[in-house]
């Protein structure tokens, strides 16, 4: 976005003051309570230690009952009282439900669905975000909210929206079609060069003006998919123009208070590293499912992504559950222990902040089976009682705050690829992003390695080793990138269906991966996606090693003809005994691995583990058993080493050197720490000593 007021740091370092340690706190809905539950609220925040809360999300029908009648009594009355309590509020611009009113006068703010459907109103986010009546009564109502609060003594972050494309990442409307065009005309800048990049000579679609041009609605086969991958790129475009809109409201009135919003964790339509530059610190909200073996990794990968995508620095995690959420078909409670667990986790990956969804549990509503700090039940529960401890431990480390983390391994992922992967008409509906990403996160996490999840286009120099998992679409520049990359010396993995199609979801031609096949030292012709539980041989290599002698793959094979590689691991059963399953390959100064299909968990640790060697990449600590993660926050001359057990055994483990437990009221120095099942440690470096020793004669 070009922002010429762009100033993060500055505003950032205002927040951090007010906040003065790890924020902590909640979506904060007290419209939905009577007024005297507020003094209660407010004596309960203090004993939780509630520093920050996201206030007004959902109050547009209550702060502009109708049009232009603007109404702030309620919310002066919460501000004063936050302010007073010495509790800052992440105030949001209530454009994320449009309230009864402006629906009723202005139907056509509803979105439609590719079949035609207009989503009715009575839920939230029933706006198509390319409507100008939308976009121009969100700006009034943002323009009031600012102007009334800007100097406000409780104010110290702006909210934007609510989680933008949860519920409706893109909208078929006829405003929709029109501003799909005038996006395409200024992508594409002539007709010729749409259709070029589109294959429109396929099945007649040749167009001769963009005014012929729709979304893909529901048509009797495969809409063409390059129309469908631009459409993805547009609807995120219309998001991101909602929230640059109000943004852009937001700096020119209040220019010293930081702006985010909240990114929902694995959300398929909104491209975070896209919005980063937009925002002042990026927000993160993360559910992870208490019934899901592999949530604690799933969600690791959520927080590398949202640290990487705002360049490393610390990152908010606004929204995540005190115990169940209501939304799934079974909402598991969180047992004791997880969610500080997972409170801890997010901050060891970079979070500055701890809140939850929401302060108090709701009585009515649809969510009023999602839990809260303060349960139906009352304060005096399990719930508040974890919730206030994690408060209080939470304040006693401020020095983790702005502190960052450095690792040697990133993991290539971009949205735009995603979009591309899971369109229809491929090889197999199987191969799916989130699954493939964590396909090749997991090993990297279970071997206790750091990772940055970052965009093909980031710059790779820190890197020793770079992941590529199924990455669909790959452009030429950034497939000559990698190809340097290793040239230079890194360590490259890749794994199936990589580098097929360009950014207009063109093959690129001579083979497969296209513009990775020199560095790999394989081509490959034909792809062999696996029936549904399918499962084949594999064999391992000859020399010892990690890789277990013998394991299985799945979901896809491939015929590799060797181009220079050597085999890593072959397939073993008898049609296709002794075809190569994995590669390496030496490329100028680096080695670069293909992967070939899905290996089995200790396979694929086995081959990942043996990139890691390769690249010289340690694990955070030497010795680390399975299911514990360390991860190491730096500040200036110190750093922080958080170390958490997802096990339910307990474990001791030998630090490379001596630490201050921060976490124990005296600080006591250890070398040595036991974590019972679920158990964190948080341990600060001791001060360097100063050098002593005689300077020579
Ligand atoms: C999202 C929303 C919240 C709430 C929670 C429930 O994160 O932002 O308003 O609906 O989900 O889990």
């Amino acid at each position: 976005m070009n922002d010429t007021t762009h100033n993060p740091a500055g505003r950032m370092a205002a927040l951090r003051a007010r906040l003065g340690g790890i924020g902590f706190g909640a979506d904060y809905n007290p419209d939905q309570w009577p007024d005297a539950t507020r003094a209660e609220d407010l004596a309960l925040m203090a004993r939780a230690g509630v520093t920050v809360v996201n206030l007004a999300i959902f109050a547009w029908a209550r702060v502009e009952p109708a049009r232009d009648a603007y109404d702030f009594g309620y919310f002066d009355r919460v501000m004063d009282d936050l302010a007073a309590h010495g509790i800052t509020a992440d105030l949001a611009t209530m454009t994320a439900a449009p309230p009864p009113w402006l629906v009723t006068e202005h139907p056509e703010v509803l979105p439609v669905t590719a079949d035609g459907t207009v989503l009715s109103p009575g839920g939230r986010q029933h706006f198509c975000p390319s409507s100008p009546i939308f976009r121009d009564r969100a700006a009034r109502l943002v323009e009031a909210v600012a102007t009334h609060y800007r100097d406000h003594p409780a104010l110290g972050l702006w909210h934007v929206g609510n989680e933008y494309g949860c519920h409706v990442a893109e909208c078929f409307c006829d405003a929709s079609a029109a501003d799909f065009r005038r996006w395409l005309s200024e992508r594409y800048k002539s007709v010729d060069a749409l259709n070029e990049a589109w294959s429109t000579d396929f099945w007649s679609q040749r167009y001769t003006s963009f005014d012929q041009v729709l979304p893909p609605r529901t048509a009797p086969t495969y809409p063409n998919p390059s129309q469908q991958l631009d459409f993805k790129r547009f609807g995120n475009d219309a998001l991101l123009a909602c929230f640059a809109a109000e943004t852009a409201i937001l700096r020119r009135i209040t220019p010293d208070v930081p702006v985010t919003t909240n990114f929902l964790a694995g959300l398929k339509s909104v491209d975070m590293y896209d919005w980063a530059p937009a925002m002042d610190v990026l927000s993160l909200d993360s559910y992870p499912d208490p019934n899901w073996e592999q949530a604690h990794i799933g969600a690791a990968m959520s927080y590398d992504v949202i640290r990487c995508a705002g360049g490393g620095e610390p990152w908010l995690l606004t929204e995540q559950a005190p115990s169940a959420v209501n939304w799934r078909a079974r909402n598991a409670a969180k047992s004791p222990g997880r969610m500080r667990l997972w409170s801890w986790q997010a901050v060891a990956q970079g979070a500055d902040a701890i809140m939850y969804f929401q302060w108090r549990q709701s009585r009515g509503g649809a969510e009023k089976f999602h839990s809260g700090m303060v349960p139906h039940a009352g304060p005096e529960t399990r719930v508040f009682r974890e919730v206030a401890d994690l408060g209080a431990e939470l304040a006693r480390v401020p020095e983790l705050v702005g502190t960052r983390i450095r690792n040697r391994v990133a993991l290539l992922t971009d949205w735009h690829s995603w979009w591309a992967l899971e369109l229809d008409s491929h090889p197999s509906d199987a191969v799916r992003h989130l699954d493939r990403a964590l396909d090749h996160y997991a090993p990297l996490f279970d071997l206790g390695v750091g990772v940055d999840v970052v965009h093909p286009g980031a710059d790779l120099s820190d890197y020793r080793l770079v992941i590529v998992p199924s990455l669909y679409l790959l452009s030429a520049e950034h497939g000559d990138k990698l190809s340097r990359f290793v040239a230079d010396g890194g360590s490259l993995v890749v794994s199936f269906f990589s580098g097929i199609v360009d950014d207009c979801d063109r093959v690129h031609l001579g083979g497969y991966p296209g513009p990775l096949r020199e560095a790999l030292g394989v081509s490959v012709e034909e792809f062999w996606p696996a029936d549904a539980g399918a499962v084949f041989p594999v064999r391992g290599p000859a020399e010892p090693g990690d890789v277990p002698p013998t394991g299985t793959g799945d979901l896809w094979r491939e015929d590799v003809t060797l181009k220079g590689a050597r085999v890593e691991l072959e397939f073993a059963g008898a049609e296709w005994a002794g075809r190569p399953a994995a590669t390496v390959h030496t490329h100028g100064a680096g080695i670069a691995r293909y992967i070939a299909t899905r290996p089995d968990a200790a396979t694929m640790r086995g081959l990942i583990g043996r990139a890691c060697a390769d690249a010289g990449v340690e694990p955070v600590l030497p010795v680390l058993p399975r299911g514990v993660q360390a991860s190491i926050r730096a500040g200036d001359g110190y750093d922080v080493l958080v170390v958490l057990n997802h096990t339910d055994a307990t474990h001791e483990i030998d630090l490379p050197d001596d630490r201050r437990d921060l976490l124990t009221q005296d600080r006591a120095i250890t070398r040595r720490i036991t974590l019972a099942p679920r158990d964190v440690a948080v341990l600060g470096s001791l001060p360097t000593e100063p050098d002593t020793t005689p300077a020579p004669e």
